[in-house]
């Protein structure tokens, strides 16, 4: 990298530092279309018949973003309706259903985990009827 475009660079991380609130991360909306873009592609895999390593490696990944501070910024953000004891809930009958997928699929049972996966999108939409509705 040439001297020019690293402090470049370096201008432009300096400029989104300045910019960003005192808690820096991922919005919850950026995580929410992370984990929107691995439940597709979690969907394509349970498709195949083949697809238990890729389906592994997409629930993985939600995985990783459903324990991104994401969700406790947004709860303390001014922009949470309120209500946290029915968010916690909200989220943790999420996390069982989502569990019970990537259960099935560390067990290798790909029929499971096809059965668990509309289980798991109904936990998304009961959040979002509350917290997102019109989604
Ligand atoms: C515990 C609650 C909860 C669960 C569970 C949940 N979401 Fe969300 N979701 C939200 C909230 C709150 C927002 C709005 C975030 C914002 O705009 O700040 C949202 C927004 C979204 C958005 C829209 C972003 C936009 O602005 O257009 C998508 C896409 C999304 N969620 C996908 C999913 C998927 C897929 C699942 C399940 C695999 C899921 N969500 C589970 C609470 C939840």
């Amino acid at each position: 990298m040439s001297a020019t475009s690293r402090s470049t660079l370096l201008g432009l991380l300096v400029l989104v530092s300045a910019c960003g609130d005192s808690t820096p991360g991922y919005t919850l909306q950026q995580v929410m279309f992370e984990i929107d873009l691995s439940k597709l592609r979690l969907e394509e895999a349970l498709i195949l018949p083949e697809g238990l390593e890729s389906a592994r490696m997409h629930a993985g990944s939600i995985e990783r973003w459903l324990r991104d501070p994401a969700f406790e910024a947004y709860v303390e953000s001014e922009r949470f309706p309120g209500d946290t004891a029915r968010f916690a809930a909200l989220r943790s009958e999420f996390e069982g259903a989502f569990a019970e997928l990537s259960g099935a699929l560390a067990a290798g049972d790909l029929e499971a985990a096809r059965t668990a996966y509309p289980r798991m999108l109904g936990a998304c939409t009961t959040c979002h009827d509350v917290y997102r509705p019109g989604l």
